[in-house]
């Protein structure tokens, strides 16, 4: 007899474990729990991109406002960390929204030698980005990586020895917890090199009465936008949620800094997914939590910045000190001989 075995790989992709048995995964662990929650990234569908991108057009939400003021005003400073030197502009996360744009527009004008490379796993998202940029910034060398952060970042530097610029905004870092944020922060530090320069956005502490209002809007696109995770397991997975049953909860932990998002059951319900093949039960005001948004103080950026291997260049701030873009730079100890 001849045992052999097969390698599945990515020729194979659609008979093995997919992005939708992920999510119903995820749902069924999440929603077992005692404590119910689904984690936060399934909020981002093509529905909940096009609702967030309204959640950034609104007054009350001002974190988007207060960090293209700072880009707008310090795209030419920024420009110093790297002049004379050619490098990648990598974004995480690409979006080529209003931000990116600002900075790549400033940086084609000042004629820097660099190569703009957004790292997204989302293969459609990319294709939209590229086809807006070769559209927009026609002049910009830009490559982009369908990819995770961490494997795009390790094949760029395999690949060529240019000097990293880091791009990590909109305060998405915010949705981490600040252990996670650690792990993600020494994870990006163990693939970059030393010198290499990071722009991370952060969110600020500050008066409670407008972070209430910003993730609880008045138009109620945020509770659209957080409904929005339930609508995509009926949609994806076969449930079975009554969207009018529950309401969206946004509220903030003194103690941890944080904004915390909620659905909440406004009756005793069971809801059947048939892709999992089960039902779920709520009692009335059941809550799932579906996000964290954590704010931070100075000091603690400080910190988190020391503890993960980078130096402090500088903060920027916008007019009302709402948010900060900070300026990193890794720190690699050089080898003792
Ligand atoms: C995209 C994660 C930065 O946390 O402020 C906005 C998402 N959630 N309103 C944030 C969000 C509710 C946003 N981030």
């Amino acid at each position: 007899m001849t045992a052999t075995y097969k390698v599945i790989n990515a020729t194979d992709y659609s008979d093995s474990f997919g992005e939708r048995d992920a999510f119903a995964l995820d749902v069924l662990v999440g929603l077992s729990e005692t404590r119910k929650s689904i984690p936060s990234k399934y909020l981002y569908d093509a529905r909940g991109s096009e609702l967030f991108r309204e959640i950034t057009k609104l007054t009350e939400y001002y974190p988007t406002n207060c960090e293209l003021e700072i880009l707008e005003n310090r795209s030419t400073a920024l420009a110093e960390y790297v002049s004379g030197r050619p490098f990648n502009l990598v974004e995480l996360g690409a979006g080529f929204g209003r931000k990116t744009r600002i900075l790549l527009g400033r940086f084609a004008e000042l004629d820097l030698d660099f190569r703009y490379v957004p790292i997204d796993i989302s293969e459609s998202a990319m294709d939209g980005l590229v086809a807006e940029l070769t559209d927009k910034l026609p002049n910009v060398e830009a490559g982009g990586l369908v990819s995770d952060y961490f494997n795009g970042l390790k094949w760029l530097n395999n690949r060529d020895d240019r000097l990293n610029f880091v791009l990590f905004l909109g305060s998405s870092i915010g949705n981490f917890s600040h252990n996670e944020s650690r792990v993600f922060l020494r994870n990006l530090w163990n693939c970059l090199n030393h010198g290499d320069i990071v722009l991370i956005g952060f969110d600020l502490k500050k008066d409670i009465e407008l972070l209430l209002h910003a993730y609880n809007d008045s138009r109620g696109v945020t509770q659209e936008f957080n409904l929005n995770l339930l609508r995509r397991i009926n949609r994806e997975l076969g449930g079975h949620f009554d969207i009018d049953k529950f309401r969206h909860f946004g509220t903030y932990d003194v103690f941890s800094g944080g904004m915390e998002s909620y659905l909440v059951s406004l009756e005793r319900q069971t809801v059947y997914i048939d892709m999992i093949g089960r039902s779920f039960t709520f009692a009335p005001w059941e809550p799932i939590h579906t996000e964290y948004s954590y704010k931070y103080l100075i000091p603690e950026i400080e910190h988190l910045a020391l503890e993960t291997g980078f130096s402090v260049a500088t903060h920027y701030f916008d007019s009302r000190r709402f948010f900060t873009d900070s300026v990193w730079r890794v720190e690699k100890p050089r080898p003792s001989t």
